[in-house]
C-alpha cells in the first residue's frame, strides 16, 4: 500500500505526517507499506523540513531530518493508493491537477480518518509558535494510528 501526505509547503505538516505513519507502520511489522509526501509551494524544494517540525518529531522519537522538499506531480496519482491533504487549500490544489473523478476517489482530509466526512484541517504551523507543531503533530499521530487500525491491519490480513 503507498500513502502520499500532501501540504502546501511540504516542510512542516506532510513531513510530520510522513515520518509518522512510517513509524506507526513500523510499529505494526507492516513492511508493505510505502509513505511519502509533498506540496505545492517551491520556496523551499529539495530543503529538509522545517527545524521545527524536525524537533517535534523528534521529541516523539521520530527522525524526520533527511526528508527533502518535493511537489506533487499528477504521476503520483497513478502511483499512490490514498493521497491525504491536511486542509481546503491543500484539497483544492490537488483537484486541480486531477485528471478525473478516478483521481479524486484517493484523496481525502487526513482528519476524515478520525472526524469522518469533517473536512477538519491540520491547522498550519508554519506562522506559529513551537505549540503548533506539538498540536499539529498530535492530530497526524491520532489519524495515523486510527488509518492503520482501520486499513493497514486489514489490508495485511488480505495479503
Ligand atoms: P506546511 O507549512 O504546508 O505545513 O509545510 C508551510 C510551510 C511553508 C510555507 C507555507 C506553509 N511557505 O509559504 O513557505
Amino acid at each position: 500500500m503507498k500513502i502520499l501526505m500532501v501540504c502546501l509547503g511540504n516542510i512542516c505538516r506532510s513531513p510530520m505526517a510522513e515520518g509518522v505513519m512510517k513509524q506507526v507502520a513500523e510499529d505494526h511489522g507492516l513492511a508493505h507499506v510505502f509513505v511519502d509526501s509533498c506540496g505545492f509551494e517551491s520556496y523551499h524544494l529539495g530543503d529538509a523540513p522545517d527545524k521545527r517540525a524536525v524537533k517535534a518529531c523528534k521529541n516523539h522519537q521520530i527522525d524526520i531530518s533527511n526528508q527533502r522538499q518535493r511537489l506533487f506531480k499528477v504521476s503520483d496519482f497513478d502511483i499512490f493508493d490514498y493521497i491525504f491533504v491536511m486542509d481546503s487549500n491543500n484539497y483544492n490544489d490537488v483537484r486541480r491537477m486531477a485528471r478525473n473523478e478516478q483521481d479524486m476517489k484517493k484523496v481525502d482530509y487526513l482528519l476524515n480518518v478520525v472526524y469522518p466526512n469533517s473536512n477538519k484541517a491540520v491547522p498550519d504551523p508554519y506562522y506559529g509558535s513551537d505549540d503548533g507543531f506539538e498540536n499539529a503533530f498530535l492530530l497526524i499521530e491520532k489519524a495515523c494510528k486510527q488509518f492503520a487500525k482501520e486499513k493497514l491491519l486489514v489490508q495485511q490480513k488480505k495479503d
